[in-house]
């Protein structure tokens, strides 16, 4: 039996841009401006922030803190802290989240393929706003097309994975996401230069709490979830790659940040665009796939700027799958390196077939429903709101609960100089806001759908 190899990061830096590549994906570019436009645009934005700082922020503190304190994958990180119980649970939900999770979210990964593939090939310029809007529809409802998309999406996350941390998500991290960055304020100055702009900035950044009803502030919720990766016990396993010398509460607070201004950035590149080609911001999940491509075909260098689009929404996808194979990679290597391409590549393929149905909900199994959803809104609707809540919920009550206030607030201090004060105030949050707001909004998302 050789050594076995303990995966980790090599910096800070190649730390906190896995993690944020994890945290910013479609929940920031994709889902929260449908949802934002759909469900009162400044408003929903400024709920959304209340929940990420209160709640997300010291939810991924806690979740980084067990997965440095054990340097274990999460199965094995609640196992170590909880032996002989059933937390361990806890992880397993993790896995199996992040399985389905991954199942069709790379589903919508492939959307992004075939886009960016076409803005190479033929080009948005020239063609009408109503145009995109059924380009969309026939792309999405082509069977043999979702399904190579999904596949050739879960191809490049498997090849990334497989290489392991270091070499795969590290390396490959640290050149996406400074790149999104870049592309990102280059759309944002096209957009927000626009005539009549100031409109959508002002629908985005101007709450108006007329618009708010109890439906706002329950996916506000799940929103600040998905969008920093919680609940899932990713972060659990990523920290658990860390050396100990790096501060947790500093790197939590980067990330919270990075994604809050992402989320601002991704608000800023499309309302400013929709309101001035004259467009309605409550088109839905469509929005950025029929907004954007308008925008582009109607301005100089709009291929260009497509093309910049497309390529940065599909590394900031990229980088949260890879977070996505990774957890169930872990969880099957337990840390072991030779087992990890192996163990990559049935993960992979089972993770495709999974998906297949979500592919081709909206073509060829539009009409076959579950209980009232499509496979892909069931899958979606199990885990942005039974799986990831169930999952936020489960750590905010383990952590105070099976580690002691002590060591808890030892393991934060390592390589940090987090005030006494601070502590406490996460240390209230975590055990009583959270899971009290948590359960709050699952009875009611439960409700709203009926199932009881
Ligand atoms: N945070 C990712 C996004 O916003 O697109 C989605 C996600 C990745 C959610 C990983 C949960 C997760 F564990």
């Amino acid at each position: 039996m050789g050594q076995k190899q303990q995966e980790q990061w090599t910096s800070k830096l190649g730390f906190i841009l896995a993690a944020a590549g994890s945290a910013i994906g479609l929940g920031a570019i994709w889902k929260l401006p449908y949802v934002a436009g759909t469900s009162g645009g400044g408003a929903f934005f400024l709920i959304f922030l209340l929940f990420t700082i209160f709640l997300g922020l010291p939810l991924l503190l806690a979740e980084f803190t067990i997965g440095r304190h054990t340097q274990k994958e999460a199965v094995s990180a609640y196992r170590t802290i909880a032996p002989g119980s059933f937390w361990h649970w806890i992880g397993k939900l993790g896995v199996g989240t992040s399985f389905l999770l991954l199942s069709f979210y790379s589903v919508v990964g492939g959307w992004i393929v075939i886009y960016l593939a076409r803005s190479f090939t033929q080009g948005v310029q020239g063609l009408e706003v109503n145009q995109f809007g059924q380009m969309f529809e026939e792309t999405i409802s082509n069977p043999f097309l979702v399904v190579f998309a999904h596949f050739i999406f879960l191809l490049m996350t498997i090849l990334v994975v497989q290489g392991g941390v270091q070499k795969g998500i590290e390396r490959f991290s640290k050149i996406m996401m400074p790149a999104l960055f870049i592309l990102f304020l280059i759309i944002v100055i096209r957009s927000v230069t626009l005539e009549g702009a100031s409109e959508g900035i002002q629908f985005f950044l101007m709450p108006d709490f007329s618009s708010i009803t109890g439906e706002t502030i329950l996916f506000a919720l799940g929103q600040a979830f998905f969008a920093l990766s919680l609940g899932v016990s990713i972060m659990v396993t990523y920290s658990s790659y860390l050396k100990s010398g790096e501060s947790l509460p500093k790197s939590a607070v980067s990330i919270v940040s990075l994604t809050i201004f992402i989320s601002l950035l991704a608000g800023l590149a499309i309302f400013p665009a929709v309101f001035s080609f004259g467009l309605e911001p409550a088109e839905g999940p469509p929005l950025i796939f029929i907004v954007l491509p308008a925008v582009f075909s109607s301005i100089p260098l709009g291929n260009i700027f497509f093309i910049l689009f497309m390529s940065l929404l599909l590394f900031a996808t990229l980088t949260s799958a890879f977070s996505l194979l990774e957890m169930v990679v872990a969880s099957i290597t337990k840390n072991d390196a030779a087992k990890r391409k192996k163990a990559t590549w049935v993960a992979g393929i089972l993770i495709f077939i999974m998906g297949i149905p979500s592919a081709l909900s909206f073509g060829v199994m539009s009409g076959v429903s579950f209980f009232g959803h499509s496979f892909f809104d069931l899958m979606d609707f199990l885990v942005s709101n039974v799986m990831l809540p169930l999952g936020a919920l489960l750590i905010a009550i383990f952590t105070p609960l099976k580690l002691k206030k002590d060591a808890l607030y030892e393991e934060m201090r390592r390589g940090s100089s987090l005030k006494r004060v601070m502590f406490d105030i996460w240390y209230i949050l975590i055990k009583y806001v959270t899971p009290i707001a948590i359960i709050i909004v699952f009875l009611h998302v439960l409700g709203a759908f009926d199932l009881f």
